[in-house]
């Protein structure tokens, strides 16, 4: 496997992301405490090895809640490839994981392995280090007043959810698939555009299954809030050029989902929108000029 070692820096988040109605925002301990873990993300390379933590009990107690919401959240609304994938995994429910040995199981599975993120990373160097079996995690734990929804991926949205994900071969195929086109592009638009695919199907897609549509996404399956969410929301058929033209946010409920017809579908539409994808494909599509991505 390749290691990447490029020194890009992690983009210049305002502290706590871009959430501005963070539950931590008034708590000063707690901001101490993720702006601690989050600064040992400066200046990381991708790949290179990197720190456990000594997580508190409380930071245990909050990961015990979410995933004992979870569990039954699962079972009545995340698509067979989800589950099938969560039955391969060995995530406990005790205590926070570290991102050391949760990198363990998915190199055995899938190739894969975190490395080492503050907050959102940039599109190039969070898209592109896909390619080579890199996804960025955090290693922050998020506010205990509101375990079940948080404005900014934390260590239980990235170990939980992207590691879900990327203990299957299937569904981590799809996270190089994309890597790879990533790193075929050198415009920030054309980054943009891909960053949209990824958002409506590996973050927060849908699976159509016996008639209803099922969380696929990451984003919908750390979240006990935000897994029904289809419910009460618009839920557009997958296109990949409707989806690469939708803005999205990063930091609230998705207004708008896209349901895949099958696990199939996903995997065909991704994989014949990426292997066509270069700096041209706005342009050959039509695709507008979108103004960048906001929390
Ligand atoms: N809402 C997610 C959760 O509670 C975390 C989250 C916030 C998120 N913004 C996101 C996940 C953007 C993915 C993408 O787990
Ligand atoms: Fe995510």
């Amino acid at each position: 496997m390749t290691t990447m070692r490029k020194r890009t820096p992690i983009s210049a988040e305002g502290r706590l992301g871009r959430a501005n109605d963070h539950p931590g925002r008034y708590d000063p301990e707690y901001r101490r405490r993720r702006d601690t873990l989050a600064a040992r993300a400066e200046n990381h390379p991708v790949g290179a090895p990197y720190a456990d933590v000594a997580y508190t009990e409380d930071e245990d107690r909050t990961w015990r809640t979410v995933h004992d919401a979870l569990a039954p959240a699962h079972r009545a609304h995340a698509c067979r490839a989800v589950l099938e994938a969560g039955a391969d995994t060995d995530v406990g429910a005790e205590r926070v994981p570290q991102h050391a040995e949760v990198s363990v199981g998915l190199r055995a599975r899938t190739g894969f392995a975190l490395t080492l993120a503050g907050g959102v990373v940039s599109n190039e160097r969070f898209l592109g280090s896909m390619e080579h079996g890199y996804f960025h995690a955090v290693q922050f734990v998020r506010h205990p007043a509101v375990p079940l929804y948080t404005p900014e991926p934390d260590v239980l949205h990235d170990v939980f959810g992207h590691g879900m994900h990327l203990s299957s071969p299937r569904i981590a195929e799809l996270y190089r698939v994309i890597g790879r086109a990533a790193n075929r592009v050198r415009t920030p638009e054309a980054l943009d555009t891909l960053s949209r695919v990824y958002w409506y199907t590996l973050e927060f897609g849908l699976v159509t299954e016996s008639g209803g549509p099922k969380a696929f996404g990451a984003g919908l399956l750390s979240s006990y809030g935000e897994i029904a969410a289809h419910e009460g929301r618009e839920v557009r058929e997958l296109d990949m050029c409707d989806a690469a033209s939708t803005q999205y946010r990063i930091s609230s409920y998705q207004p708008v989902l896209f349901a895949a017809r099958s696990f199939s579908h996903l995997e065909d539409a991704i994989g014949a929108f990426c292997a066509e994808f270069d700096d041209d494909t706005g342009n050959r599509l039509g695709l507008p000029a979108l103004p960048r991505d906001r929390g």
